[in-house]
């Protein structure tokens, strides 16, 4: 039975794949050249100004030593797809030296802004890889940054192996349009230099890339790439969407006839044109789309059978002798069983077997993809999830299955999607049409945290404080887990502040929410079996109910302290802005980095600015930098948001001191997460019953000076996973 399925399969797949992958010619406007050097320039790129669809897409053709290259800006253009909407070019790598001679270590940084141009970065094709002994490299755009770690010492490197040994990677967040890739200083080749001078960091094409052991000597790796390296960049039509662009057609990129408008998937509105099927060519140019012979492509579609070319489609009819099964031509077998009987009959009986057939196939495909289910779910670790659910009983968590999520969240429709990350998206689902929550599907999953996912699972539904969002439960028997949060209506803090709404928000609720999160903040450091780390505090992961009341989330984003360097891997993630300088440097997460962060926030609360802004002057580009100097200055006043500054001066600057606390450089000045919690809720009474007196009790104070860092004794799990802004670490308890 097997071959007729495959067979049938095969015919049926050939001709889907012959469509898919049909040449496209390149299309141009009248008197614009077709190519430049080896490269066709298809419309809407073009060369010289009225040759491109807008002045985004103009090329530079330039003689580099005797050959023609296309050139957008300085970077160089390998290859244009129109189908696919990508382009191919080849940019610098970013690499750190120790030069003997001078006895220095030198940098060349690199970096990429695609920003107000049609083009941003493929999270789907690029990579960023690290290439060293002893090297720790990030990439960082306006609101990530990513990096991993590679050493060479007591690992073994392998050819094609790039997971920390000689060469870590890291995905590339979704839709982004600036990185700048740069190396940590604490991590160089001074040491090593006789056999490893150099590392090297390159956001690349991952299938132009394939780790070589003899890279990380010498400068193997730069010469093999001659110092550039292939990307892959997404293209679309900005800044409309399909359905704003149609309302213009003077403006409408999609002119051929037969071809379709498709909208981009970032999360900024664009769109990009195709043909439709059965028709293959430039979709951007007056009849560019044109009619497939089908009949013509290398296997006849209709197998042995006539075949007969139509505008978009085809025809078959059969010679006599065939049959017609499933839209191609086969022979009618010789059977000894129908020697005599008429064409008809035979036919009844072939139709039956191919009925049976593909029954069989339906049968065997579900059987297949229930094992798939299976596995995933055990690979997962669900099965000691199960286990340890059906012993504790009286907990809140659930497993879903993949069609029930699939369900609630209408097939994962764009319509239902509340947020897009770095690596995954956010859906809003419905259970029983009344019950709402947050589906969060990720791109991928570290191997290493696969099987410690269900015991993680049951951490964090363990996890039961009012302010914190809750788990409700998580999806295995797909490839990479799925989670559900409970939904909170309201928005992020990050919106609620700089979200130009125009409203007052008094400083009453400021101090509430502040208050919230620090309590929650607290119960994660301390409360729990196994105390938990954030690890990506920030305003946009402060959700709002209905009440205004705060609801910290991804707490899964949790990193506990890594106990030794080999941990962290693939790590440093976090956002731009809420960093803890001293993490930076010692790549060791702490509860104190938590306070750092959220000392950040305080003064998001305060200020009504940004943490971080790229466009604003380098001195103001940080807001914990700004808002020390004005503090030094004793300038406080001027910073503070002008929706407050009326307000109870005596409370503002309480909350600017322990803002500044916890912004100390080092992590052990900073005050714990309790004692922070404490002091905002003394505030809040304060403000709410003005006669409580402001003053700190003398034990507290001792405290706060003689603070140590209480380093979390646990040890990390899971890298990576959880996040989709940001990226996440929990813990279990054993010993590692
Ligand atoms: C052009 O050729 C010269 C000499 O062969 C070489 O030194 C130079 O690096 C080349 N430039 C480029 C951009 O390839
Ligand atoms: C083309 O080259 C010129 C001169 O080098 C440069 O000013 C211009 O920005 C380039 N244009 C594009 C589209 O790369
Ligand atoms: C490295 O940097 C130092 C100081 O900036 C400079 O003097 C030296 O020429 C550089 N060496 C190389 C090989 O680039
Ligand atoms: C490497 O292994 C050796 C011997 O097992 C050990 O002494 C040394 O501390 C290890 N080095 C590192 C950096 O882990
Ligand atoms: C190289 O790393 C060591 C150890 O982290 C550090 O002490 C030294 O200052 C670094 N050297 C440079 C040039 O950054
Ligand atoms: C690795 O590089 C060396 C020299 O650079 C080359 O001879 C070898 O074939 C490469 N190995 C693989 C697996 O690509
Ligand atoms: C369509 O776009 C053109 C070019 O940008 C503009 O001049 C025209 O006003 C637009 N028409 C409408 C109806 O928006």
């Amino acid at each position: 039975m097997k071959p007729g399925c495959s067979r049938l399969l095969f015919i049926c797949l050939s001709a889907i794949w012959a469509l898919a992958t049909a040449d496209v010619p390149a299309g141009q406007r009248p008197g614009c050249p077709a190519k430049c050097g080896d490269v066709a320039i298809p419309f809407p790129f073009g060369i010289g100004k009225h040759c491109a669809l807008h002045n985004g897409f103009n090329l530079n053709c330039t003689s580099i030593n005797g050959t023609m290259k296309p050139f957008k800006w300085n970077i160089e253009v390998t290859k244009i797809s129109i189908p696919s909407s990508k382009v191919w070019m080849t940019t610098r790598m970013s690499w750190q030296c120790y030069f003997p001679a001078t006895r220095t270590t030198n940098y060349s940084d690199s970096w990429l802004s695609f920003t107000n141009s049609p083009f941003s970065i493929s999270e789907v094709d690029n990579k960023i890889i690290v290439i060293g002994c002893n090297a720790v490299a990030y990439m960082r755009s306006s609101t990530y940054v990513i990096g991993c770690y590679s050493t060479c010492t007591n690992v073994t490197l392998e050819n094609g192996k790039c997971s920390g040994a000689g060469c870590c990677q890291a995905d590339v967040p979704k839709g982004i349009q600036y990185y700048r890739g740069y190396f940590n200083e604490n991590y160089n080749t001074t040491q090593i230099w006789q056999a490893n001078p150099c590392n090297y960091m390159a956001l690349m094409d991952k299938a132009a890339f394939s780790f070589n052991t003899s890279y990380v000597k010498s400068k193997v790796f730069y010469e093999t790439y001659k110092g550039g390296v292939p990307l892959v960049a997404n293209w679309v039509i900005r800044p409309w969407t399909c359905k704003a662009a149609k309302k213009n057609m003077s403006t409408y990129a999609c002119l051929s006839s037969h071809s379709a408008c498709v909208d981009s998937t970032t999360n900024d509105p664009g769109y990009h044109c195709k043909c439709s099927n059965g028709y293959k060519g430039n979709p951007y140019i007056t009849a560019g789309c044109q009619d497939i012979d089908e009949c013509r492509e290398k296997s006849n579609p209709c197998g042995p059978g006539i075949c007969k070319n139509t505008q978009g489609k085809y025809s078959c009819s059969c010679h006599p002798g065939n049959y017609m099964a499933n839209g191609v031509c086969v022979p009618i077998p010789k059977s000894p069983h129908f020697p005599a009987v008429p064409v008809i009959g035979a036919s009844v009986g072939l139709v039956i077997i191919v009925i049976v057939i593909a029954f069989a196939c339906f049968i065997q495909e579900r059987r297949k993809l229930q094992n798939m289910k299976q596995n995933y779910f055990r690979q997962h670790g669900g099965l000691i999830l199960f286990e340890e659910m059906k012993s504790k009983q009286g907990l809140t968590f659930k497993i879903f299955s993949e069609e029930e999520l699939q369900q609630a969240t209408n097939k994962f429709s764009e319509q239902q999607v509340l947020g897009h990350g770095g690596h995954g998206t956010v859906y809003k689902g419905l259970f029983n049409r009344n019950v709402e929550v947050a589906v969060k599907r990720c791109m991928t999953i570290n191997e290493q945290h696969k099987k410690e996912f269900g015991k993680e699972m049951l951490i964090l539904s363990q996890i039961n404080h009012k302010n914190i969002v809750k788990l409700l439960g998580c999806c295995l028997e797909v490839e990479v887990p799925m989670l559900v949060y409970e939904f909170v209506p309201n928005g992020t803090l990050f919106h609620l502040i700089h979200g130009n709404h125009g409203r007052r928000i008094p400083l009453a609720t400021r101090l509430g929410i502040a208050h919230e999160s620090a309590d929650a903040l607290s119960y994660l450091h301390s409360s729990t079996s196994t105390p938990i780390l954030h690890g990506d505090v920030k305003s946009s992961n402060i959700l709002l109910d209905g009440d205004y009341k705060a609801k910290v989330s991804d707490f899964g984003a949790s990193i506990l302290a890594p106990t030794d360097e080999s941990q962290f891997v693939t790590l440093v993630q976090g956002t731009c802005g809420y960093l803890d300088p001293e993490y930076m440097q010692t790549c060791q997460l702490t509860d104190k980095s938590d306070v750092y962060s959220f000392g950040v926030v305080l003064l998001e609360l305060l200020t009504g600015k940004k943490p971080f802004s790229l466009d604003a002057s380098d001195q103001e580009k940080s807001l914990s930098m700004m808002f020390m100097s004005a503090v030094k200055e004793n300038k406080l006043q001027e910073i503070l948001d002008d929706g407050i500054k009326q307000d109870n001066m005596e409370v503002l600057e309480e909350i600017a001191e322990l803002a500044k606390q916890c912004l100390e450089m080092c992590g052990t000045n900073r005050p714990s997460m309790k004692e922070v919690a404490e002091k905002l809720d003394r505030l809040r009474k304060v403000m709410q019953h003005p006669w409580v007196q402001l003053q700190q009790d003398p034990e507290e104070n001792e405290s706060l000076l003689g603070q140590r860092s209480a380093m979390v004794n646990s040890t990390v799990v899971s890298a990576e996973y959880f996040s989709i802004e940001k990226e996440a670490v929990t813990s279990l308890g054993s010993g590692r």
